[in-house]
C-alpha cells in the first residue's frame, strides 16, 4: 500500500518538474512514507527522520517531509516536538504536494492532514520506483470503514473508497504494453470493491474479470480480503480465469471466538473455517496466507491454543505475524486493557511462529515433484547463475538459470523445498 502512494506522490511530483533520485546526498527534499499500523514501525521512523536531519548539515536548504498515516496521525504535533519537519502531508493531500513544497521553499513550515471522501488519484499514473518492470502494484480502494478494534486505519486513512474501474483497466494496459506481467490489486478490503456509474454497476468480481481479460499473459493478484465479505462469486470467478492466481491472503488474526469479537471482526472461527472450505472446494490449488495477532487484550491460554489449532487446521502457505500492539485513536486503546504482559505476548508470537515454520514447510514440502509456471523476477540473491520468481501460488521459486529472462515464463519441475523457498529445475 505504501509502495504504491510512493509512486502515486512520485508521479505528482514528477508533473511538478521535480526528478526522482536514488542517492540521498543529492536529493533537495526528502519525503517520508509513513505507516503507523503498528509502534514498531513509527519508531523506526523517528531513527530514520533523526538521520534525515543530519544530512542538514552538508545540505542546509534541505527540505523534510512526512507522509501517510503518520502524518495524519501525529499532526503537527511531531512537527513541535521534534523540530525536523518541513512538511506534513496526510494520505489524502498529495495533490498539494507542489504547493507545499513551494511555500516550505520559502521557509514555512507546512501541512495538510485533511481526509477526503472522495479522493482516489484514479487518473494519475503512478511512477514506478525500484521497479524489476515484471510485477507493479495498483491501487484499486482507499480507506477502511471495518473498524477492527485494534486497528489504525480507518482514522488515519479515512472512509472507504473505489476508484474508477476503467482506470484501473488503462493502468494494466499501459502496464503490459511496458513488458510487466503481474499486477497486484490493492485495497484494505478488495472484497467490498464497489463503483457505480450511470448503468454500470463493477463489484471486484466484475473488476477482476475486466482485468483478467485483457492478456492471459498479465498475472493478476489482489490484497488484502476480509473474510466477512469473500464470497463464492469471487471465487468462482479466480476459477474460471488461469491468470488469476490461485492465492489468496485471508487474515484470520485470531482463532478464538471471544477475541475475533473483541477485535470486532464480524466473524467467528466457524465462519472463517467455512470460507476456507469454500476455497478449497472452488480453488482445490489455491495457497491460503494469513495475518495473526498474539496477546490481544484479554486473551487466555486457552484463545492462543484456538489460533494454533485453527493454523494447523487451515495448513497456511505463509503467515504475517505480529504482537499486539495499542495504538491510539482505535476502538481498544479506548475500550480495552491491553492486559497481556509482554513477556506473554512474545511467547504466544514465538510459539505462532514455530507453529507456521512448520506449516510453510510442510506446505512447501508437498510441491515437490511438481510442475509450476514460473513468472521470472529477477536474479537469485545467493547465486547469480540463479533466477527467481514465483508460481501461482505466490511461492518463491529458485532455479538454475538457462537462458530465460525477466519477464518470461518458465516451466519448473520442484526438486526440493524450505519454509521459505521451492527449489526446481526447468523442464
Ligand atoms: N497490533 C498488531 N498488529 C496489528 N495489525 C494491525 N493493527 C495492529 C496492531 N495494533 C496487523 C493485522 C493486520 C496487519 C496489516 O497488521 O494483522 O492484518
Ligand atoms: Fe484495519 Fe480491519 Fe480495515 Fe484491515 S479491515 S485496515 S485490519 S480496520
Amino acid at each position: 500500500m505504501n509502495k504504491s502512494d510512493s509512486e502515486i506522490v512520485a508521479s505528482v511530483l514528477t508533473n511538478g518538474g521535480y526528478t526522482v533520485t536514488t542517492e540521498i546526498g543529492k536529493a533537495g527534499i526528502i519525503l517520508v512514507n509513513t505507516c503507523s499500523i503498528r509502534e514498531h514501525a513509527e519508531e523506526r521512523i523517528r531513527k530514520r527522520l533523526q538521520y534525515f536531519k543530519s544530512l542538514r548539515k552538508n545540505s542546509p536548504g534541505l527540505i523534510i517531509g512526512l507522509l501517510g498515516c503518520m502524518a495524519e496521525r501525529t499532526k503537527v504535533a511531531l512537527m513541535e516536538e521534534e523540530r525536523l519537519l518541513d512538511l506534513i502531508a496526510g494520505p489524502d493531500a498529495y495533490r498539494n504536494l507542489p504547493q507545499l513544497l513551494r511555500q516550505a521553499r520559502q521557509g514555512k513550515r507546512v501541512f495538510n492532514t485533511i481526509l477526503s471522501a472522495d479522493e482516489t488519484y484514479a487518473d494519475i499514473t503512478p511512477v514506478r520506483l525500484d521497479s524489476n518492470g515484471v510485477t507493479a502494484f495498483i491501487s484499486i480502494m482507499r480507506g477502511c470503514e471495518n473498524y477492527c478494534s485494534y486497528c489504525v486505519v480507518p482514522s488515519t486513512r479515512g472512509v472507504e473508497r473505489s476508484r474508477n474501474a476503467e482506470t484501473i483497466v488503462k493502468e494494466t494496459r499501459d502496464l503490459i504494453e511496458n513488458g510487466y506481467r503481474e499486477v497486484t490489486l490493492l485495497g484494505q478490503n478488495v472484497n467490498s470493491y464497489h463503483w457505480q456509474t450511470g448503468d454500470q454497476n463493477v463489484s471486484f468480481s466484475h473488476l477482476l474479470e475486466m482485468v483478467a481479460l485483457i492478456n492471459p499473459l498479465m498475472r493478476i493478484r489482489f490484497a488484502t480480503s476480509h473474510p466477512k465479505d469473500l464470497s463464492d462469486e469471487l471465487l468462482r470467478t479466480i476459477a474460471r480465469y488461469g491468470n488469476l492466481c490461485k492465492a489468496i491472503h485471508l487474515p484470520v488474526q485470531s482463532g478464538s471466538n471471544s477475541v475475533l469479537d473483541m477485535m470486532n471482526r464480524k466473524y467467528t472461527r466457524k465462519d472463517y473455517m467455512d470460507r476456507i472450505i469454500a476455497i478449497r472446494h472452488i480453488l482445490p490449488d489455491c495457497a491460503i496466507s494469513t495475518d495473526i495477532i498474539a496477546g490481544f487484550c484479554n486473551e487466555t491460554e486457552d484463545d492462543h491454543r484456538d489460533t494454533l489449532s485453527l493454523m494447523e487446521w487451515v495448513g497456511y502457505s505463509a503467515a504475517f505475524m505480529f504482537k499486539y500492539s495499542e495504538r491510539q485513536q482505535t476502538l481498544a486503546a479506548d475500550t480495552l486493557l491491553d492486559n497481556i504482559p509482554d513477556e506473554v505476548k512474545d511467547r504466544r508470537l514465538k510459539e505462532i511462529i514455530d507453529l507456521q515454520q512448520k506449516l510453510s514447510l510442510k506446505s512447501n514440502s508437498e510441491d515437490i515433484g511438481s510442475v509450476f509456471e514460473i513468472l521470472v523476477e529477477g536474479i537469485s540473491r545467493r547465486s547469480k547463475n540463479h533466477y527467481f520468481g514465483r508460481n501461482s501460488q505466490n511461492k518463491v521459486t529458485v532455479f538454475p538459470n538457462t537462458g530465460t529472462r525477466l519477464g518470461d515464463y518458465v516451466q519448473v519441475r520442484i526438486i526440493n523445498a524450505t519454509s521459505a523457498t521451492l527449489i526446481g529445475e526447468p523442464v
